[in-house]
């Protein structure tokens, strides 16, 4: 048995700003499974997350929603975290990065840094919004490509060309958020001064600490050059301030990481543990974090230098995983492969899905590809067919012979495959090649199916005098489950619960080739379902609802947070599916608690609908009531979060003030067709 460690396992602290979908799925799942072979090998291993509360888009989207950040963040996290439990996450802890402790935590380690002399200040000129009196991210400014005169681009790119630039260059730019024109304003800034860690950095990332990819492609970075980290923002801003300098806050991604360490507190200081015995620096603990290759230059350049400065251990391993694609694409909100964690949960066993990341999952950082169909087939063929099969086979002969295992083995070489193939999956695990451990599991499944179909103890129960060696076949066939289900207890927690209670005994790692003997079992009770594709087809259903619901409550019109503004192209007869009609506005009222809707009364000519339009912004009410405008008048009826809108009025406009309702011509009636 080796020495247990004492293992410190996170997530990326997901943004408590929107849903959680598949792709932050993935990674939870694949921690998960982690810190439950860990569990199971006898190490103490706490699994800690957070949501990661701060930032100017959180800022905004309360406000949008007519919140309070506060009460924004606290209603995202309570999501969150039923979704984690629903998914089986077992974390030991779910905290946030807008807490106390973390408040202290990024206060001292700023404070260390700026006692090492890794904290520069300077004045810069940013993009300044004199509207909503707020500085502007590049990708809160829009405007016309320099190069190729499309209007509406973002920040420092163009999606039209390709072309780079400095947003002051756009031609006519306007503050995405706003609509006003841009000034330029100075204002000071913190910076962390990450080139002093380049020969720092250069060693860890080549530790071991890395992937091989990995560690490369942060060797680029490095070879050319590191810059300086900006680490403030100015207020307004939903965040830390930082001591000592009013109306200066801390840049969300400078306390996110913190918030590892926060959770942790906050979860020792519950149980009477020491937090920093995992983060003093000669710890003897490990530290593992989980995350996506998007942020590895936050996880493997920024966060071990402010560690290192700060006096503190660097983690043990960060483990990159590649993106989720779902059918072979990039998950999109236009394509409708958009799942979020609830649309699938409302339709299906979260075991499933778990099995098939692990299936799939190996330890390297290429994408991973969700395919229904083969979702579909790996489930049912692998878990059903191949796994529980094996007890449902065999355990009811030995109910009918006694309900107690035998002691003698009835076939000592099968039993040897399996002892042998322990200690490989065990390092499968251990090395996150779930995959090849999965694989591992379903041959020994697939060896266990053909020998016990090979000895039909269905037939031989037939000759009464046949019963001891049924009764031999079955106790294997049982042992060989039992095995197969504690190696899997980590992908499907719930299904090995079940499967202890039929088996009578706990389900351990250190005795899963150690054959039950003289053992009485339980009764045998249906263990999994078979998936349907029908349920498949409700999550993709569901995935697309949600997303009309999201875009008609929260979407501006345009603007940073609208997603795949681009529709795909559709055949004509798609849009001669859309009947689109002259509207009279009979009567249009505020929606309280709404931020951005008018409840809209429309009359059709004998027909009144109500709709709720995300035009606030741009009209008054009184303004509004006896117009004619267009509307949709066959979508679909939507329940939304103050009643059923039962149509969609057309509007054009950047957002914000600038949204017009389109007015027909005059002669135009209620009811009228438009073509
Ligand atoms: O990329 C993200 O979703 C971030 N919220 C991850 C933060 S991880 C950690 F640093 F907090
Ligand atoms: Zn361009």
């Amino acid at each position: 048995m080796p020495q247990p460690r004492n293992i410190l396992v996170t997530s990326a602290l997901p943004y408590a700003n929107g849903s959680l979908h598949l792709g932050h799925v993935l990674e939870y799942i694949q921690t998960d499974i982690w810190a439950r072979f860990q569990r199971a090998r006898g190490h103490h291993c706490l699994y800690m997350c957070a949501d990661d509360a701060h930032g100017t888009a959180i800022m905004l989207k309360a406000e949008q929603l007519g919140l309070t950040p506060e009460q924004h963040i606290a209603n995202m996290q309570a999501e969150h975290e039923r979704d984690f439990a629903d998914f089986l996450i077992g974390v030991d802890n779910y905290h946030s990065t807008h807490s106390e402790e973390n408040r202290e935590l990024s206060a001292m380690i700023y404070r260390r840094l700026q006692e090492n002399g890794h904290i520069d200040s300077r004045t810069i000129t940013q993009a300044f919004d004199p509207e909503k009196q707020l500085f502007l991210a590049d990708r809160y400014i829009k405007g016309t490509c320099p190069r190729c005169s499309t209007p509406d681009q973002y920040g420092d790119n163009c999606e039209a060309c390709g072309a780079t630039y400095s947003p002051t260059e756009l031609i006519d730019p306007v503050s995405a958020i706003s609509g006003a024109t841009p000034v330029e304003k100075e204002s000071e800034h913190f910076f962390f001064t990450l080139p002093a860690f380049t020969n720092f950095l250069r060693e860890w990332t080549r530790s071991g600490t890395l992937q091989d990819e990995m560690a490369n492609k942060l060797a680029e970075w490095l070879d050319e050059g590191l810059q300086e980290w900006d680490i403030s923002r100015d207020a307004p801003y939903f965040g830390f301030e930082i001591p000592d300098a009013p109306g200066k806050y801390f840049y969300v991604w400078l306390d996110a990481p913190i918030g590892y360490m926060a959770s942790l507190k906050n979860y020792c200081d519950k149980n009477g543990l020491d937090w920093q015995e995992y983060w003093k620096k000669d710890s003897t603990a490990e530290v593992y974090h989980f995350i996506g290759k998007d942020i590895v230059n936050f996880h493997a350049l920024f966060w071990p230098a402010m560690l290192d400065s700060a006096d503190f251990r660097t983690p043990t391993k960060v483990c990159v995983h590649g993106f989720l694609t779902v059918n072979g694409k990039k998950m999109s909100k236009s394509r409708g492969t958009f799942i979020n964690a609830r649309n699938y949960l409302d339709h299906l066993n979260p075991e499933y899905l778990r099995y098939y990341f692990a299936a799939k999952l190996t330890g390297g950082v290429d994408d991973l590809d969700l395919n229904l169909d083969d979702f579909i087939a790996r489930v049912n063929s692998d878990l059903v067919g191949k796994v529980v099969n094996i007890a449902s086979r065999t355990a009811k002969f030995v109910g009918k012979g006694g309900g107690v295992l035998v002691e003698q083995l009835a076939d000592e070489k099968l039993w040897q495959q399996f002892v042998d193939a322990e200690p490989r999956i065990a390092d499968f695990y251990e090395n996150r090649e779930y995959a090849r451990a999965m694989r591992e599991i379903m041959a020994l499944a697939d060896a266990a199916n053909a020998w016990i179909a090979d000895k039909a103890p269905w037939s031989l129960a037939k000759d009464e005098s046949k019963a001891e060696e049924v009764l031999a076949i079955c106790s294997q066939g049982v042992n060989m489950f039992r095995a197969l289900i504690t190696w899997l207890a980590p992908v499907l927690p719930q299904t090995a619960e079940k499967a202890a209670q039929f088996l009578n005994s706990e389900l351990k790692w250190a005795t899963a080739t150690t054959p039950l003997a003289n053992h009485s079992i339980g009764e045998f009770k249906p263990l999994m379902q078979r998936v349907e594709k029908t349920q498949v087809d409700a999550v993709m259903e569901a995935a697309k609802e949600s997303l009309a619901q999201l875009q008609a409550e929260t979407k501006p019109v345009s603007g940073p947070l609208a997603e795949d503004p681009i529709a795909p192209e559709i055949q004509f007869d798609d849009f001669a599916k859309v009947d689109l009609r002259i509207a009279l506005i009979a009567k249009a009222e505020h929606v309280e608690g709404a931020g951005k809707l008018l409840k809209l009364t429309l009359d059709l000519g004998g027909e009144t609908r109500q709709v709720f339009s995300g035009i606030k912004s741009a009209y008054k009410p009184e303004d509004l009531q006896g117009k004619l405008t267009v509307m949709v008048a066959n979508l679909a009826p939507r329940k939304m979060r103050f009643g059923i809108s039962e149509g969609m009025v057309l509007a054009a406009g950047p957002g914000g003030k600038d949204l017009w309702l389109l007015e027909p011509h005059p002669g135009a009636v209620p009811g009228m067709r438009v073509m």
